[in-house]
């Protein structure tokens, strides 16, 4: 079994697995050279580029995982919902969702009628190259992806998303179980073409309350992962005021913590019976390798005390980073620095 495996299940494997949240993309000029001509979600789509670029960061830094290049808005795409992604700013929607009459229409579409063929090429050219080192498949969270589709686009603080929960439940919720149908199925899709694991990103899920989060966002998340039948991780940013609540009952294998905690409180909060990942400030990948290096120790140090410890960043690696950052931090957690 690879380490990653092995430390979902709860084991401290002698080499700490460690992979990076974003590693396929930006930081890479070998990715930025691949990309030249063609539009975001189109690579996604397009299945020998999406597996090259995926492929990358695993040959380049030989981390324990591989991250499948896409995105959270790509079952939206599929299931034929006018989205692009502009560079520099996100997802934009055409036509945001707004009213009971926007929820109706676009709830409308049955999320099993989305055509994963490109996806599921992609996924299967990308196993057929990795051999024993696991694909991670992933979704975005229902409340993610409504900030987005409420929106129409990147926003600070969610508000229209979160108002509906509040102005028009029986809208939110239609709205919010029908993205959990969708991401669901876009799992499904990368699961039975080979992934060996899944990961749910909530990354705006810390802009609402605890109670918001409990009563309106996690039985949406939990529907999502629940009987997906792989191991699963559940990421979120500045989840720290209900961390314990991303174990979503006990359906995730491991919560995804971000920069703002020490992991080993993050641990106490969670659970000492759950694996974690995280939880390297990514700013400090900015830093000389000495700074750095004693950050990642740290880290590493306090991730002893969890049932399994994934080394992951607190969040994705910004597009300035250099890569060598990126593969000293895999030499070191291997015990090879
Ligand atoms: O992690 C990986 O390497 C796998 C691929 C991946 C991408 N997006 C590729 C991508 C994953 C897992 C995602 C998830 C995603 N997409 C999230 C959740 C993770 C997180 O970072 O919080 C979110 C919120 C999105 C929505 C999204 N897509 C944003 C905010 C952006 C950035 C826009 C920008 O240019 O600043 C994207 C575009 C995107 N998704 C890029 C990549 C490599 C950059 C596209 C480019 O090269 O121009």
């Amino acid at each position: 079994m690879s380490d990653l495996l092995r430390a979902l299940a709860g084991e401290t494997p002698e080499r700490t697995p460690v992979w990076f949240m974003r590693q396929a993309g930006r930081s890479l000029p070998e990715y930025r050279e691949l990309r030249v001509g063609t539009r975001m979600l189109d690579a996604c789509l397009t299945p020998d580029l999406a597996s090259e670029i995926t492929l990358q960061p695993v040959r380049r830094h030989g981390v324990d995982a591989a991250v499948f290049f896409s995105d959270i808005v790509i079952p939206l795409r599929l299931a034929g919902v006018d989205v692009v992604i502009e560079p520099g700013r996100g997802p934009v929607f055409a036509d945001p969702v707004r009213t009971a009459a926007d929820v109706a229409r676009i709830t409308a579409i049955d999320p099993a009628d989305l055509d994963g063929t490109a996806i599921a090429e992609a996924v299967r050219l990308t196993v057929a190259e990795l051999g024993d080192t696991p694909l991670i498949g992933f979704a975005g969270a229902p409340f993610t992806l409504a900030a987005y589709l409420i929106e129409g686009g990147p926003s600070k603080e969610h508000l229209r998303a979160r108002a509906m929960m509040h102005a028009d439940p029986a809208s939110w919720n239609a709205l919010a179980g029908w993205l959990s149908r969708i991401s669901r199925r876009f799992l499904e899709i990368q699961r039975d073409a080979g992934a060996s694991v899944v990961q749910l990103f909530d990354s705006w899920a810390g802009s609402l309350s605890p109670t918001d989060y409990r009563t309106h966002i996690a039985p949406h998340s939990r529907a999502a992962l629940e009987g997906i039948g792989l191991p699963s991780i559940h990421f979120g940013v500045g989840t720290g005021p209900f961390l314990a609540d991303m174990r979503l009952d006990g359906i995730a294998d491991a919560v995804g913590v971000d920069w703002r905690m020490p992991l080993d409180e993050a641990i106490r909060i969670v659970g000492d019976d759950v694996a974690v990942q995280g939880n390297i400030d990514p700013a400090l990948l900015q830093a000389p390798w000495p700074v750095l290096e004693a950050h990642v120790r740290d880290v590493i140090e306090r991730g002893r005390g969890a049932k399994g410890h994934v080394l992951n960043l607190g969040h994705g690696v910004p597009p300035e980073t250099d890569p060598h950052q990126l593969t000293r931090i895999v030499q070191l957690a291997h015990g090879e620095l």
